[in-house]
């Protein structure tokens, strides 16, 4: 299959196809690898069955076949089996993980597993196909086992998105370029209105595969709205006895707005996207429109601070 960008075969994008050290990246970021273990010791049952779509390396499904009797680890890239292969032979239990060459959308393990672990996640559900592959799964897994559907690693994932002002200026050259960028507090001063929530996807129901927003906004904090930043929480497990989930939230995504506008508290901004999972971040980015549809009534000082409670 080819895309409509290119003439290069959807499997060889970036997205699709992650190189081998870019896996260096995702096995050291310790915010993604502590979650998915801890999630994945406390889901996978002892002696139990688990399926891993999009393995990679393998380091989840070794995760799992710690206490699983059975993992089998399903990964397209053949440099990504031979390596996964090796990997596993290195460590110990690793044999109790089958690597199997495959499309995710199209495998089905040989019988009914515990649970499902698949990490084919992006901030937005944009580039990987994570909800196609699980969606195409779920209805191919009822089919031949039954109704019942396995756990699944993450259980749920939040999309969010947040109207910011984002500083484009690097060594004093400025371009309003897509940013990727770590949760945290620098982010504090940045946010101009609250997160605003446009889709939770819980795996075990129907999985979207278009997103649709149209969302007015109240500005809580004056300044210069000139981005907006997309946030992605991905809810691995639930730990009902201690009231409390392990999540893994995503690098944010801030793409810069076309008409940036001053705003001040109490404005209210239409945001307006949509896309389709999997898409590219142009395609996102294309979309994404923001005006103001209500001033507040001036006040005295240009920029007046959030109330601060
Ligand atoms: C984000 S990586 C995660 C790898 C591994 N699970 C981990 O956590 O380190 C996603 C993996 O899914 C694989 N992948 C993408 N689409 C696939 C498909 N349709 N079938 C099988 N594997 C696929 C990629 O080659 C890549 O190795």
């Amino acid at each position: 299959m080819t895309n409509h960008f290119t003439d290069v075969p959807e499997e060889m994008l970036l997205g699709q196809y992650i190189p081998i050290h870019y896996h260096f990246n995702m096995l050291r970021d310790q915010s993604r690898m502590l979650p998915f273990r801890e999630a994945i010791e406390l889901s996978v049952p002892e002696d139990g069955k688990v399926l891993e779509l999009g393995g990679g390396t393998g380091v989840l499904s070794w995760f799992a076949a710690r206490k699983a009797r059975q993992v089998w680890c399903v990964e397209r890239n053949p440099a990504l089996v031979r390596a996964a292969r090796s990997f596993l032979s290195k460590n110990p239990g690793g044999d109790r993980v089958t690597i199997v060459q495959a499309d995710a959308m199209t495998y089905l393990p040989p019988e009914p597993v515990d649970v499902v672990i698949c990490e084919m996640l992006h901030v937005g559900m944009v580039r990987e196909k994570q909800l196609e592959v699980l969606r195409s799964f779920c209805r191919r897994y009822q089919d031949r086992f039954g109704p019942r559907l396995p756990q699944f690693i993450p259980d749920t994932s939040t999309l969010a998105v947040q109207l910011i002002h984002q500083d484009f200026c690097f060594g004093g050259y400025t371009a309003e370029v897509p940013v990727f960028d770590p949760p945290g507090p620098h982010m504090q001063d940045c946010w101009l209105a609250d997160p605003h929530t446009y889709s939770t996807i819980d795996y075990s129901r129907e999985i979207p595969l278009e997103f649709l927003a149209k969302a007015s906004l109240t500005i809580r904090r004056s300044g210069h709205l000139n981005a907006v930043s997309f946030l992605t929480n991905n809810f691995l497990a639930f730990v009902l006895s201690e009231r409390r989930a392990v999540q893994w939230l995503m690098n944010q995504l801030i793409l810069p707005l076309p008409r940036p506008m001053d705003v001040i508290v109490g404005d209210t901004v239409m945001l307006e996207f949509a896309y389709t999972s999997g898409c590219s971040i142009e395609a996102l980015h294309e979309s994404v429109q923001a005006e103001i549809c209500s001033h507040s009534l001036p006040l005295t000082s240009n920029y007046p601070l959030r109330d601060a409670a």
